[in-house]
């Protein structure tokens, strides 16, 4: 059945109200829409382990910074209805800027440490707009489980701490990030690519599997395995490296040595294009 498409929140609420009355379990799926295969995949993972389902589309401009790619972020909810209908979505929830923020509403959530480094360092108020929307929606649609992606780990670690730190009643469920066939991260933002930067996109996600599989060879020291990772980015042509880190799983200090709790974490331009991505290294 298609789902049902809501905008205002005193309805999306009292739906959700409605369901947890009839002992339904609510899966939420947070996201900003322009939905691709890993964002399908969190809403399969939904549909199964819960009982009834909502999609938030909702493209959050507080989480943008003044000089990012607000106005052209990719819009199409039509495709994104179309899409949700071939999973057994029950409601899209679509607020407008003004429904989410209303004229005069300034209370921002500071988020916890977690969010200072990388993303948060190069994107200053980046993680204060997410844990502030993503609150929100929590509490329009006081969920059971809300599912993230690891494509955004950070962010999947500040939520984490946020819930928390907060006492909110939600589990969280990290799905693993979906992938290209020559192994890029999908992201909304991939459509910004030209040919030629596709191309040489896939050197971001080559370069953290080389240091997977020297770790798995028995490298651990990360000056060594991140020289090479490095390397591998420059060979690529990749100019701007924002930063490539291996990090505490938890808590995103770095670290000297590797571990089973080690993650390596990037974030490149290619062309005037953001690219992001994560492994895990046990
Ligand atoms: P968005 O970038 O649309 O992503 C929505 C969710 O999809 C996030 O949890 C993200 O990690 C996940 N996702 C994106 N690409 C993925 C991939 N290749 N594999 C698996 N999961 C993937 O993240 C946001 O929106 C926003 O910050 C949001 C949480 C909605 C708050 O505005």
């Amino acid at each position: 059945m298609a789902p049902v498409i809501i905008s205002d929140s005193s309805q999306m609420l009292a739906l959700v109200e409605d369901q947890k009355r009839l002992g339904k379990r609510i899966g939420l799926i947070p996201t900003m829409g322009a939905l691709h295969a890993g964002h399908l995949s969190l809403v399969e993972r939904a549909t199964k382990n819960t009982d009834f389902t909502v999609v938030t589309i909702f493209v959050n401009p507080t989480q943008f910074g003044p000089n990012e790619d607000l106005d052209k972020y990719p819009r199409n909810l039509q495709q994104d209805t179309r899409l949700l209908s071939a999973y057994n979505v029950d409601v899209i929830f679509t607020p407008t800027v003004e429904t989410m923020y209303p004229a005069g509403a300034s209370t921002r959530v500071v988020p916890p440490a977690v969010a200072s480094p990388f993303e948060g360092r190069l994107r200053p108020k980046h993680f204060e707009g997410v844990a502030t929307i993503v609150l929100k929606l929590f509490h329009l649609i006081p969920a059971d489980i809300a599912f993230f992606g690891q494509k955004d780990y950070q962010q999947t670690r500040v939520i984490g701490q946020m819930i928390e730190d907060l006492d909110i009643p939600i589990q969280v469920q990290v799905c693993p990030i979906i992938r290209e066939d020559d192994g890029l991260a999908l992201s909304s933002r991939n459509a910004y690519l030209s040919d030629a930067e596709r191309r040489q996109a896939v050197a971001l996600s080559q370069a953290l599997f080389c240091l997977q599989k020297m770790v798995e060879d028995g490298e651990r020291n990360s000056n060594t395995l991140l020289e090479k990772a490095k390397q591998a980015l420059a060979d690529a042509s990749i100019g701007q490296i924002d930063y490539v880190a291996l990090v505490d799983k938890h808590d995103l200090s770095p670290v000297q040595q590797v571990d089973s709790n080690t993650i390596a974490i990037a974030a490149v331009y290619v062309g005037e294009t953001r690219l992001i991505d994560n492994v895990f290294l046990s």
